[in-house]
Parts: C-alpha cells; structure tokens; sequence
C-alpha cells in the first residue's frame, strides 16, 4: 500500500528530484514492451509516467499490464523536467497500485461525434480539452467574485422560484407552486434592484432560466448569470464598472491559465490585446455601420448574431453598443432624457464573433412612467407591486448588468459552441444525462 499523502499533477513542479505519490486515472497507455509510459490525469492536468521493467518488481509490472484506459490509480515516483512530455514533468514510476479497473471506455482517444459525445457528457467532461475549459470558467468565476468583493459589492443571492417575468414573458419556464403558477427566474435583476436600495453596491450570482426555441451555439436553457447593481451608479458609471470587470477576468485568464489556454490552442495574442477603456458605438451609428457594409439593417430591429459579428468585427476590444430604441429593450430602462426615442441602455459585444456578453443599463426611477410601462407591456400589476414600492420609497438613480457566463467562457477559451462551457448543459433537444 502506497502512502497516502499525495501532490496534485499541477504542482509537480515544486517537487522535481522528489518522490511523490500521485492518484488519479489512466488517460493513455503505451508500451515498447521493456517500458510502459501511464498517462495519467488527475483532474488538474496530465502527467506521463515511465515505468521501466528492468527497474521495477514483477508483481508491478503485472499489474501495469492489467491497466485499460480509465481505470483508478495511485503511483509513486520521481518527478523530473522533461520538456517534451504534456505538462513539461515525467515521472520516473517505483510502485502502482490499482484503485479500480475500468471496463472497456466508450470514448477512445480518436474523434467521436458531437451527439456520441453529448450523450456521455458524464465521462466526456473527463478529456483535457473539456477540464481546461471547466477550469478556466472556475478561474472566471473566482476572479469575478474576488472583482467585486475588493470593490465593496455585497453578494446578495436572487431567488430562483418567481412569481413575475423579468425579461418578457415569451421565454418563461413555468412551473406549479402547491397549485399556483410560478417561474423559474430569468433574472435576478428585479430583486437586485430591491438589495441595492438596502445595501448600496450588490452583485449576485446564480442559474437563470430561458424556454428559449431557438437552436444556437450560443443559447442555454439553463445558463449562470452574473449580475450586479448599484444605487447612484448612472449609465456611464455602469459601463465603466462593465469595462474593468471583464478587463480583470481577461487579465486573470492570462495570468492563471496558460497552460489551459496552450490546451485549447487559445490565440492568445488576441486576448492580449485587449485595452481600456473599450469602445463605445451607438445603436444609430452601429446601424449605419451595418449599412455601409452591403448588411440590410433597419433602425428598430434587434441584431441578429451576424450583425454583432460584424460590428464586434471593427474592433479589438469587447465593444459596447447603447442607446437602443425603447421598442426592442425591456420595460424597466430609463429613457435618454434628451432622446426618450432610445434608451440608456448597453450591450457589450465580445470580440471574434462571440457576441453579446453583457445586458445592462440605468434603471427608469420615475414612479409614474414605471407603471406606465408595466401596463404597456402587459405584465400583472399585482406581480410587480413590490418592485414599482422601490419607486415610492426613496427612488435613486440607479444602474444594473449582467454578464453571462457562458458566454464570456465560451470567447476566452475559443470555443465554438456555449454546449462546451458548462459541466451538464441544457439545450434545447437535450436534457440528458
Ligand atoms: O441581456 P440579458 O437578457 O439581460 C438581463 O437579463 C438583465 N436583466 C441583466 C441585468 O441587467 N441584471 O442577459 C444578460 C446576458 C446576455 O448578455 C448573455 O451573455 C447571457 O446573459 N444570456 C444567455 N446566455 C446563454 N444562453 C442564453 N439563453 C442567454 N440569454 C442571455
Ligand atoms: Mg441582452
């Protein structure tokens, strides 16, 4: 029995020359038949171990032989740099001990369908590609709430079981409360609005739910939301706060995660050259932008994703769009006062085509327009009665986002499709496993 004090793949590093005990689970096997050479993951990277038959026990050598791909283990060895292993270390294998033999593993090393893959997202979430992709959304995550926290920003959590849309009702999950109708939320924004007047400066961060019909790479039914609001912030502070949190997540990606961007095969030049302050376009200019490249586009309609490509396109920063017309946005933005046609309102579009990563904008304060838009939207008055109470009882100015976190993985890692950024996604045709 090996002992069981053990070091984590990722900090092998720090015990070159050292014998150190490792567990985890065998990603590759190959053998020249004098040598075996173990790849093995253990969940924070990938190391090879050698394990040289003239050097080693019968009994250990035997039990190297039983080994398929997949199966538990726990190895000890000496680390030593070798520049041309995955990860830069290899490890000079003493004694194996198996854990557990698998059975024959359903995904093999070679290319497999997006279906086969999806089906089995349970052990797929096993290859390197998709646990750098799982760590590195772990990384932005951490660097978004550690962001918030330095800069006073109360966590307040959002519900989850609502009984009102926040974001339009077309794309509501419904759901049966002991026999009355609730929802599962779209947004935490509403009740972000109400911890913002108790506590200044918030920020939550949960699951949001859209029945959303349409078939994307860049739709969840079931995505994570970060959010934040704040009292006194208005439309420019908003954008500002927007601006240096995504420049810190990108920042702490570069800084943390190389080794899983060099994985994905990440340009990172690209990421590096992102600058502050980002560039601000109009929704009026975007349009004429639109249309001064041969794209039919006219003033009032939403963008499809092709249209915030090829905005985005124009730019090496994430760009923010604002001042939407009033028609296309949700009831609770503030008109421009100088232009009550559009409203003060922002998208942030990330660049290369990923796409809107941020809504957000300045809150309407003003109690009558408030329930004018209630009712002109055709939401339930009784519903939002506690939401309009923030108006009646000392309104502030105020300005809230929220940025989608999928979405935001799905750009820094370079990946095609928002299925990849989320352990267990939840598409439109798919619920399993
Ligand atoms: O633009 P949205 O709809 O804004 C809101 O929900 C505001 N109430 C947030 C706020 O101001 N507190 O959604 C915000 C972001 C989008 O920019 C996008 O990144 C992401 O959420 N998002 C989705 N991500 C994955 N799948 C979907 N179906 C998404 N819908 C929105
Ligand atoms: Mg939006």
């Amino acid at each position: 029995m090996i002992a069981v004090e053990t070091v984590s793949i990722k900090n092998l590093y720090r015990h070159v020359g050292e014998e150190v005990t490792l567990q985890g689970w065998l990603y590759n096997l190959r053998s020249s038949g004098k040598i075996f050479f173990l790849i093995i993951r253990d969940g924070s990277g990938i190391v090879q171990g050698v394990l040289v038959k003239k050097e080693t026990s019968t009994e250990t050598w035997e039990k190297a032989k039983q080994l398929t791909q997949e199966s538990s283990l726990r190895v000890r060895g000496v680390v030593r740099e070798e520049p041309r292993s995955p990860g830069g270390f290899e490890i000079q294998l003493t004694d194996l001990e198996i854990i557990g033999i698998a059975e024959p593993y359903p995904i093999s090393l070679k290319e497999h369908g997006v279906d086969f893959l999806a089906e089995r997202r349970h052990l797929w979430i096993r290859t390197p590609r998709q646990s750098a992709i799982l760590r590195i959304r772990a990384g932005i995550e951490h660097a978004s709430r550690v962001f918030f926290h330095e800069r006073d920003f109360i966590l307040a959590d959002a519900p989850i079981i609502t009984p009102a849309a926040c974001e339009g009702t077309t794309t509501l999950f419904e759901i049966d409360y002991h026999g009355e109708k609730a929802f599962l939320s779209q947004s935490g924004q509403l009740y972000n609005e109400a911890n913002a007047m108790a506590l200044g400066r918030m920020y939550c961060f949960g699951p949001t739910f859209r029945a959303e019909k349409s078939k994307t790479r860049r739709h969840l039914m079931e995505f994570w939301m970060l959010e934040a609001e704040a009292a006194f912030f208005d439309f420019e502070d908003n954008m500002r706060l927007q601006e240096d949190l995504v420049y810190h997540i990108v920042s702490h990606v570069l800084q943390h995660h190389r080794a899983d961007l060099d994985i994905l095969k990440r340009d990172i030049g690209r990421l590096e050259a992102i600058k502050l302050p980002f560039p601000r376009i109009s929704y009026t200019d975007a349009v004429e932008l639109l249309n001064s490249k041969g794209i039919e586009f006219k003033w009032g309609d939403d963008f499809g994703a092709p249209d915030e490509t090829a905005i985005s396109d124009h730019f090496d920063s994430p760009v923010f769009v604002h001042h939407f017309p009033v028609g296309i946005k949700a009831f609770y933005f503030k008109p421009d006062p100088d232009n009550p046609e559009v409203v003060l309102g922002a998208d942030l579009l990330a660049p290369e085509g990923y796409g809107e990563i941020i809504g957000g904008g300045q809150r309407l304060d003003d109690l009558k327009l408030l329930e004018q838009r209630i009712e002109e939207h055709g939401l339930p008055q009784e519903a939002f009665e506690w939401y309009v109470d923030l108006r009646r009882y000392g309104t502030v100015p105020h300005s809230g986002f929220g940025l989608g976190i999928e979405r935001t993985v799905s750009w820094l890692c370079g990946i095609e499709h928002i299925r990849e950024t989320i352990p267990f996604p939840r598409t439109l045709y798919r619920i399993y496993p």
